[in-house]
């Protein structure tokens, strides 16, 4: 996270004092356009355009599809998140571009909900009826991305690829299964409950069925708060804490959303890149470090998930970890997760902001297998290299003997579905 993010240390840090009441509290407005406009489209002296993510109805739990980006990006993460990666089968362009209206009438209904058609008597019914006569919209978002291999010779858009867009390959400790790896085409599905997600995606499949092909799925879902704040993950540290503010429009048009007029093809403004990684956790082996070393292997303290000079179980997790005092890592190590992540350097400022959205899984079938908890890493950037300059990091970080990355991918988050006659990737296929 850069400066503006962050809570700015009061007099007394640089003196190497870090108690909680030298820190002031993050300020969620910052620049001249923020939480204010949401919904709103406009634009900022430098014709970046400025547009926040439309609001939830709470009466009606539906979250807009239509919008300048789309939903499930910045969208405060919903409890349970389906990540479903294809391989198109489309034979042509003309399909491919029916494909794409296929799924946004899709993802149009599904999202707003309603009571879909009747079926005549004698075919079978258009809805899987898992949730009863009528589509709940449960918070539901569908989120479009594309992988690099959709700009191969096949369907003629190499030369509109996304310009940082590449296929993922092995990180130095990675084990990656090709199994659960890859893929032309992302759809995430997010929402309140199980059944809303297993309800679209079995539509969705019905639909598109001779068009794209299923290559792997996996479920993942958020903690509750234990006992508040940000949820923890199956380690059991408080996972998500320092991200941007998805509600400052300058923010995420310096971090996340691809801009218009910079080395990008003009249709990806309103996308962003985004980052699948699976990684499995040794919660055996995890389970046998004492908590002391466990905080010293991420840098917050377990508990409370406060950054490591806060002593108290109750110190909130909303501190900012800061290093300035800490040159050679005695309170914070300097191979810990957070410190490599955001070494918090002149040289790693522009590489230390990503957007992390992640869910937890538990993929375990039976007991001889092992068990199989981990993370479904999921972060949104407005540039890739931002994302493997930190993983290249992270190959030396102390956490490396519990985790085990086995599956993933590199993909394009599309620009928003505009209105009722825009569809995805229309400004790709045009
Ligand atoms: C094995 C999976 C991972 C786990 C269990 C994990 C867990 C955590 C935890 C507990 C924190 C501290 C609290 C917080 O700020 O959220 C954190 C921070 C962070 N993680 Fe991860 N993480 C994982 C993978 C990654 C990856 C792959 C990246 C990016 C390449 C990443 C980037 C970050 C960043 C940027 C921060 C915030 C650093 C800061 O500004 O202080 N994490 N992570």
């Amino acid at each position: 996270m850069t400066d503006a993010g962050r809570r700015v240390p009061q007099d007394g840090a640089h003196r190497g004092e870090c108690p909680a009441s030298v820190f002031a509290r993050r300020s969620f407005l910052q620049g001249t356009v923020a939480a204010g406009v949401a919904g709103a489209v406009g634009l900022l002296d430098d014709g970046a355009i400025v547009d926040t993510v439309g609001d939830r109805n709470a009466r009606t739990g539906v979250i807009p599809f239509h919008g300048y980006y789309q939903a499930g990006i910045a969208t405060p993460p919903q409890p349970i998140g389906t990540f479903a990666s294809f391989d198109v089968t489309a034979a042509g362009r003309d399909e491919l571009t029916d494909l794409f209206r296929t799924l946004t009438a899709r993802a149009r209904f599904l999202t707003g909900g309603g009571t879909p058609p009747k079926p005549s008597p004698d075919s079978a019914s258009p809805d899987n009826g898992i949730l009863g006569a009528s589509v709940v919209p449960d918070d539901l978002t569908v989120t479009v991305g594309l992988g690099a291999g959709l700009f191969d010779d096949r369907y003629g858009l190499g030369a509109r690829k996304p310009a940082q867009l590449i296929t993922m390959t092995p990180f130095l400790h990675d084990d990656l299964n090709p199994a659960l790896s890859q893929g032309d085409l992302l759809i995430q599905l997010c929402a309140g409950h199980r059944d809303t997600l297993v309800h679209a995606m079995l539509d969705i499949l019905a639909h598109t069925g001779g068009a794209m092909k299923l290559r792997w799925h996996i479920d993942g879902q958020r903690n509750p708060p234990r006992p508040v704040g940000t949820p923890r993950d199956w380690f059991g540290f408080k996972d998500g804490i320092s991200n941007p503010d998805t509600t400052n429009a300058i923010k995420m048009n310096q971090e996340v959303w691809v801009q218009p007029g910079t080395t990008e093809p003009a249709w990806s403004a309103g996308g962003t890149y985004q980052v699948l990684r699976l990684v499995h956790f040794d919660i055996e082996k995890w389970q046998r470090v004492p908590v002391a070393q466990q905080e010293r292997i991420f840098g917050r303290r377990k508990a409370s998930g406060a950054p490591m000079y806060a002593v108290s179980d109750d110190a909130p997790d909303s501190l900012d970890p800061i290093y300035t005092n800490d040159p050679q890592g005695l309170i914070t190590p300097l191979d810990s997760h957070v410190r490599l992540a955001n070494p918090q350097t002149p040289e790693t400022a522009a590489t230390s902001s990503i957007l992390r959205r992640s869910y937890d899984y538990n993929r375990t079938v039976n007991e001889r297998d092992g068990l199989d908890l981990g993370h479904l890493f999921c972060c949104f950037q407005r540039e890739l290299d931002t994302y493997i300059a930190m993983q290249t990091r992270l190959e030396g970080e102390a956490l490396v003997p519990y985790i085990s990355p086995r599956g993933g991918g590199y993909f394009f988050a599309l620009p928003g579905v505009r209105d009722p006659q825009d569809y995805y990737a229309r400004g790709l296929l045009a």
